[in-house]
């Protein structure tokens, strides 16, 4: 009767090695730990109660307090670390709050390492979207273009805030050149050589990123961001490049991001860079999964980690990720 073909080849029947769970446990080699997720926290100034966001069900823009309960959840579950995203009341050209002592990100930092800090790795996102009214994550010129230069001062600035707050990790967003120098300079002149920087270093000017304008409250005023984050038309070698500046300038950990659409070039930074690598899923990529999910239409549990487990095939140490506390709770049970 009709051979197998495969019949020619003897040893070869993959099917062998997936006949049962224990199998399939046994040789899974691309694992998600809690200890690598990383969880992505707004707290925003002046409210009294969290406030949901209407395009991330689930997530919130938190008060102080708010907050260090879910600092205390994410720790509880085993979760490696959390980044905080400050949206300060008023908003100004030169994003005053962010570097401001009294600001929201630097109170809630020191309330949030404080609680956890000795559990989990607090961390912040530095820019300045969050913090000028422009919506823009640099200073402008006369001629409304993000001025490169200028704006390294002021991340710089926002860097030596940040750990005089007691960040325990700076992660530069901005995607202005050599802001990684800046702020390793900035640090190491202010007594914070011992802080390290994760830098975003290819990062994709990305529709993904839609509902986190509405958790920052950061949406550009006018134009896009798309003459300093990267374009999405480029090869991987791009993303490569950036990464390995960024790791000349001191950087001490990379992120690609988002995660999904760019695994291409979370791969070839993988390759390429000695120092961990992590991977944003973005805001979007979470939206999209609630949304289908809320219809009905997927499995949230199991396309949640299907994602967070190729995020991590493609090269990604760290992923950070909006599931991150509830995706722990599922992996402590694998
Ligand atoms: C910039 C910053 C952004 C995100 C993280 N840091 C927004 C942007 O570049 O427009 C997006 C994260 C997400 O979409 O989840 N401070």
């Amino acid at each position: 009767m009709s051979a197998f073909p495969g019949a020619a080849f003897p040893g070869a029947r993959p099917r062998r090695l997936r006949r049962t769970p224990a199998l399939r446990r046994l040789v899974a080699d691309v694992r998600v730990r809690p200890a690598d997720l990383v969880l992505p926290v707004f707290v925003k100034e002046g409210i009294a109660e969290p406030h949901p966001i209407g395009s991330m069900p689930g997530v919130v823009q938190h008060t102080r307090d708010s907050l260090k309960k879910a600092a205390h959840e994410a720790a509880q579950a085993g979760v490696g670390g959390l980044i905080l995203f400050g949206v300060p009341e008023v908003k100004d050209a030169r994003g005053s709050g962010a570097d401001d002592p009294a600001g929201i990100v630097q109170l809630a930092l020191a309330d949030v390492t404080a609680e956890v800090g000795d559990d989990l790795v607090v961390m912040t996102d530095l820019c300045l979207d969050e913090y000028t009214d422009h919506g823009h994550c640099g200073l402008l010129t006369d001629a409304g273009e993000v001025d490169n230069d200028a704006t390294l001062e002021r991340y710089a600035a926002a860097a030596v805030a940040q750990a005089q707050a007691g960040t325990q990790v700076v992660a530069p967003s901005g995607m202005m050149d050599g802001q990684v120098a800046a702020i390793r300079a900035a640090l190491d002149g202010a007594g914070f050589a011992q802080l390290p920087v994760l830098a975003y270093s290819a990062k994709y000017a990305s529709a993904f990123y839609g509902p986190f304008r509405e958790a920052a409250e950061c949406a550009p005023q006018f134009g896009d961001r798309s003459a300093y984050q990267q374009d999405a038309g480029r090869g991987a070698d791009e993303g490569v490049r950036e990464a390995l500046l960024d790791v000349a300038e001191g950087a001490d950990a990379v992120m690609v991001k988002p995660a999904g659409p760019y695994l291409d070039v979370l791969r070839a930074v993988a390759e390429a860079v000695d120092v961990p690598v992590a991977a944003y899923q973005v805001s979007g990529e979470y939206a999209m999964v609630e949304a289908a999910a809320a219809q009905g239409w997927v499995d949230r549990r199991r396309i949640i980690l299907e994602q967070l487990t190729g995020i991590r095939r493609a090269g990604a140490g760290m992923v950070l990720t909006y599931w991150a506390t509830e995706a722990a709770g599922w992996l402590d049970e694998q």
